[in-house]
C-alpha cells in the first residue's frame, strides 16, 4: 500500500471515534511518521460548543506528546465521510500545523471519492511566528 492509502485507511477506520453529537460532522486525521508509525485523532465536541477540538489538532498534539518532532512527520491526512465535502483545515489548525510540522510536509484532503495533495505552505503562505 502507498503512504496515501495507509493514511486514508487509518483515518477512515478510526473515524468511528469522532464525538460529534452536535454538528454531526465527522472528521478524522491521520499522521505518518518517518519511523512508520501512524496515529490518528478525531474531532471531539462539547455541550459548551467552543470547547470542541478539531481532529487534526488532536492528532498533532498526540504526535507531539508521544515525543515526535516536526522533522519526524512525513504527512497528515484529513478525512470526512460526509459526501462531497472537502475537510480543509480551519484557521486555528493551520496555525498549529505551521508550528508542529515542516512547511514542505504533505497534507492530504480526503473524502470517500477523492484525495487531494497539498503542502503545509499552501495553507499558510504568510504565517505568524515569533523570532527572538
Ligand atoms: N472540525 C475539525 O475537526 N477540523 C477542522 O479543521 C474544522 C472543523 C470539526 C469541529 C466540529 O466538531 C465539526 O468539525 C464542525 O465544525
Amino acid at each position: 500500500m502507498t503512504e496515501k492509502e495507509l493514511l486514508f485507511d487509518k483515518a477512515k477506520k478510526d473515524s468511528i471515534n469522532s464525538y460529534s453529537p452536535y454538528s454531526h460532522y465527522i472528521v478524522s486525521a491521520s499522521i505518518l511518521h518517518k519511523d512508520g508509525t501512524i496515529i490518528s485523532g478525531q474531532n471531539i465536541e462539547n455541550a459548551s460548543y467552543g470547547l470542541t477540538m478539531c481532529a487534526e489538532r488532536i492528532a498533532l498534539f498526540k504526535s507531539r506528546s508521544m515525543g515526535y518532532k516536526n522533522d519526524d512527520i512525513v504527512s497528515l491526512l484529513i478525512y470526512t465521510p460526509i459526501k462531497d465535502s472537502k475537510p480543509y483545515p480551519c484557521g486555528a489548525c493551520r496555525q498549529v500545523m505551521v508550528e508542529l510540522m515542516n512547511m514542505d510536509s504533505t497534507i492530504y484532503i480526503a473524502n470517500d471519492d477523492l484525495i487531494e495533495e497539498h503542502k503545509v505552505s499552501d495553507f499558510m503562505p504568510f504565517s505568524w511566528e515569533l523570532k527572538q
